[in-house]
């Protein structure tokens, strides 16, 4: 069976979503504590929280923290429990590259935005600020290179209303992307998704 983690960093709606539609999960790792943290413990799940922090990240920083102490010890969390794939949904720590040793496309991830439009942290507020008139989000394979559009796995596009604001239009686009993550993640467990064999997009 294949064994699914979710990483998380937030309030955790998303991984909410995942367990409601019934996704069996393996474990649930935090970089910071929070309420996926305790979505995971009333849902029976394993939770492990590896807290940034220890590793020297301090909020506002960016560098100058041990990024690669912290992702060794992530891996082995992961291997630790036997984890064949992994789902962020809501994680805000950039991983080092070494993670891919163990994990090259079998980390996949959800970014608000219709990639390669509006990649990074600010997503959402870039793309108001753009003035588009539709955005959505992506579920892609994560690779070395941030919010890599070349795997793309399901694409929802939302409409930008009058009068959004970066929490309404956010909360429009989580609201399918809990639909969303869901049916891509049960593919990749029931095996129509085959992470070899996604083909590169051009
Ligand atoms: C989602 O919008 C996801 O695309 C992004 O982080 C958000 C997580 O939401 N990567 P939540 O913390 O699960 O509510």
């Amino acid at each position: 069976m294949t064994k699914l983690a979710v990483l998380a960093s937030g309030s955790g709606t998303i991984l909410s979503s995942i367990i409601a539609h019934g996704v069996p999960l393996s474990l649930v790792l935090a970089d910071k504590p929070c309420k996926a943290m305790d979505i995971a413990a009333a849902a029976g799940i394993p939770a492990v929280l590896i807290n940034r922090r220890d590793f020297g990240y301090q909020p506002g920083i960016g560098e100058g923290w041990d990024r690669e102490g912290f992702t060794l010890i992530v891996s082995s969390t992961l291997l630790k429990y036997d984890i064949d794939v992994v789902a962020m949904a809501g994680f805000f720590t950039i991983l080092h590259d070494v993670i891919f040793i163990d994990f090259s496309r079998r980390i996949v991830n959800i970014h608000p935005a219709l990639l390669p439009a509006f990649k990074g942290e600010f997503a959402v507020r870039d793309a108001l600020a753009a003035a588009v008139k539709e955005t959505g989000s992506t579920v892609h394979i994560a690779t070395e290179l941030l919010d890599d559009e070349r795997f793309i796995l399901g694409q929802v596009r939302v409409p930008v209303l009058e009068g959004d604001d970066v929490d309404t239009l956010w909360e429009r686009i989580k609201v399918q992307e809990r639909e969303l993550y869901p049916q891509v993640l049960g593919d990749i467990l029931n095996g129509k998704i085959n992470l070899d064999q996604v083909e590169e997009q051009s």
